[in-house]
C-alpha cells in the first residue's frame, strides 16, 4: 500500500426531504448567491420553486443563471463568471448534475482570477483560490459532489479538459434521493456506468496489498449490481435509489483510491467522445470500458480474474485465470447490456473517421494511463476494440 493523505471537506446531507436545509446551510457562508442549474428539470419537477422558497427563509438574495448543457460549455462559464463579479456574487448554489456541478466549480474559480479561467484547464497556471460551491444533487453519476474536480468543453476546437484542486470540493452536498425518482430508465443507467467506471479506474491497479481497498470497492461495486435492476423496474424504489445515489458518492470521494495508484485512460479515451460528438459521458464508458479491459487485461490476469470471482462469481480455475478474467469481462459487458446501454460505436451511429484525431487529442500530454501506459496507436486500438 502507498502512502496517502485523505481529506475529504464535503459535508454530506443525505435523505428524505433534506433540500429544506439548504437555506439554513448556506447562511452560515453568504447572504447572496447564485443559483445554477440546467436545461429545466428541476423547474418541471418542482424543486425550483422549493429551493427559493427555502432560500427566501433566510432571507438570501439570488441571482440565477440556468441553461447548463449536459457536457458543460466554457462560453456560460464565463458569463457564470461576468455574472457573479457584477452583482458582487460569493457563493454559487449547483442545482443539478455533474455538469450543473462543474460549471458552478469553473465560475467559483473564475470569479476571482484576473486571466482567462481556461487556462486552469490548460495547466498554464495552478487554482489559488475559488469562491465556496454547495449542491443539491439529483442524479447520482459523476461524483461531482464530493469531487475536487470540474470538467468542462471548450467549443473552440471540441476540447474537453478536466481540472482538479481540494479548494473546488464543495462545502456542502445535499442528496435526496426522491430527486431522482423522475429520472428515466436511460439516464439512470448512464449514471450508474460512470459510477461503476469510477470504481474501476481505482480497482484496476497494479500495486500490491491493497486489501481493504479491493474490498470496499467490490462492496460498492456489488452495491450497484443489486440495486440498479430494482430502480429500473421501480421508479420510485426508495430504499434503492438510496443505495444507488450513496454509491455514487462513495465511489469519487476519493476514498476507494487510499493506498493505490489509480488509472483514469478509460475516462480520458472517452471524453474525447463526449466532446466531438455529445454524447452522455456514461454511455461513452460503457462503450470504452469494455475495450480497455480486453486490450489490457493480460499486464495483470490475477487481478482480471479477481474481479471476475470476487465480482462476478466466476468460479475459480488456478490453471486458467485467463478464462477467469476473460468471463469476469463478458460478464461485466452483458450487464451493461442488460440495464439498456450500448456497447460497441456503431450501436449509436459512431463510425471510425474520427479516431485517429481523437487517439491524438488524447495522448497530445503524453500516454494516458497508469494500469498500463498507453500511447496514441494503443488508444486507437481501444477505439478500433470498441467499433
Ligand atoms: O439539464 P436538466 O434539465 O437538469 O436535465 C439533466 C440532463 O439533461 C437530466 N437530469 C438531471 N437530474 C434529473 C434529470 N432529469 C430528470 N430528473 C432528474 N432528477 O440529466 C441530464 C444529464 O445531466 P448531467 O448533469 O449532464 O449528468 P451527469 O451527472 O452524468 O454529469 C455528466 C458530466 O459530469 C462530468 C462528465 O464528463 C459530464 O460532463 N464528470 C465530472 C466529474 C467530476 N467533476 O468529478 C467526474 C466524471 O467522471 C465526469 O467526467
Ligand atoms: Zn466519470
Amino acid at each position: 500500500m502507498k502512502n496517502f493523505e485523505f481529506q475529504n471537506c464535503t459535508k454530506i446531507i443525505f435523505g428524505k426531504d433534506s433540500e429544506e436545509k439548504a437555506g439554513t446551510e448556506i447562511i452560515k457562508y453568504s447572504s447572496k448567491i447564485l443559483l445554477h442549474y440546467g436545461g429545466g428539470s428541476i423547474k418541471k419537477y418542482g424543486l425550483y420553486d422549493r429551493v427559493k422558497s427555502c432560500l427566501k427563509k433566510e432571507d438570501i438574495g439570488i441571482v440565477e443563471l440556468g441553461g447548463v448543457l449536459p457536457n458543460p460549455r466554457l462560453k456560460l462559464v464565463k458569463k457564470g463568471i461576468e455574472l457573479c463579479r457584477q452583482e458582487k456574487i460569493d457563493f454559487i448554489l449547483a442545482v443539478g448534475g455533474g455538469s450543473v456541478i462543474d460549471s458552478a466549480k469553473a465560475i467559483a474559480i473564475g470569479v476571482p482570477y484576473k486571466g482567462n479561467v481556461w487556462d486552469f484547464f490548460e495547466e498554464k497556471t495552478k487554482i489559488k483560490e475559488s469562491i465556496p460551491i454547495a449542491v443539491i444533487l439529483t442524479i447520482p453519476a459523476a461524483g461531482s459532489e464530493v469531487s475536487g474536480a470540474s470538467v468542462i468543453t471548450n467549443e473552440d476546437g471540441l476540447y474537453k479538459k478536466g481540472v482538479e484542486a481540494n479548494i473546488m470540493r464543495p462545502k456542502f452536498s445535499i442528496l435526496n434521493p426522491e430527486l431522482t425518482f423522475t429520472l428515466g430508465n436511460n439516464q439512470t443507467a448512464i449514471g450508474v456506468a460512470d459510477i461503476l467506471a469510477h470504481i474501476m479506474e481505482r480497482y484496476f491497479t497494479q500495486e500490491k496489498n491493497v486489501d481493504l481497498t479491493d474490498r470496499l470497492c467490490e462492496a460498492t461495486f456489488k452495491t450497484l449490481l443489486r440495486n440498479t435492476p430494482v430502480i429500473l423496474k421501480e421508479n420510485n424504489n426508495y430504499a434503492a435509489r438510496a443505495e444507488v445515489m450513496w454509491a455514487g458518492s462513495v465511489a469519487h470521494n476519493d476514498l476507494l483510491d487510499t493506498g493505490r495508484v489509480t488509472d483514469w485512460a478509460s475516462h480520458m479515451i472517452e471524453h474525447e467522445l463526449s466532446a466531438i460528438y455529445d454524447i452522455a459521458h456514461g454511455e461513452g464508458l460503457a462503450i470504452i470500458f469494455p475495450a480497455w479491459m480486453k486490450y489490457v487485461y493480460k499486464n495483470n490476469i490475477e487481478r482480471f480474474a479477481q474481479f471476475g470471482q470476487r465480482i462476478w462469481g466466476v468460479d475459480f480455475h488456478p490453471y486458467d485465470l485467463e478464462g477467469m478474467a476473460l468471463e469476469g469481462i463478458k460478464r461485466f459487458e452483458d450487464f451493461l447490456k442488460r440495464i439498456g446501454l450500448k456497447t460497441r460505436l456503431s450501436e449509436i451511429s459512431i463510425s471510425d473517421d474520427r479516431f485517429k484525431e481523437m487517439a491524438k487529442k488524447c495522448t497530445e500530454n503524453g500516454p494516458v494511463g497508469s494500469f498500463v501506459k498507453l500511447g496514441k496507436e494503443d488508444v486507437l486500438n481501444i477505439y478500433n476494440l470498441a467499433k
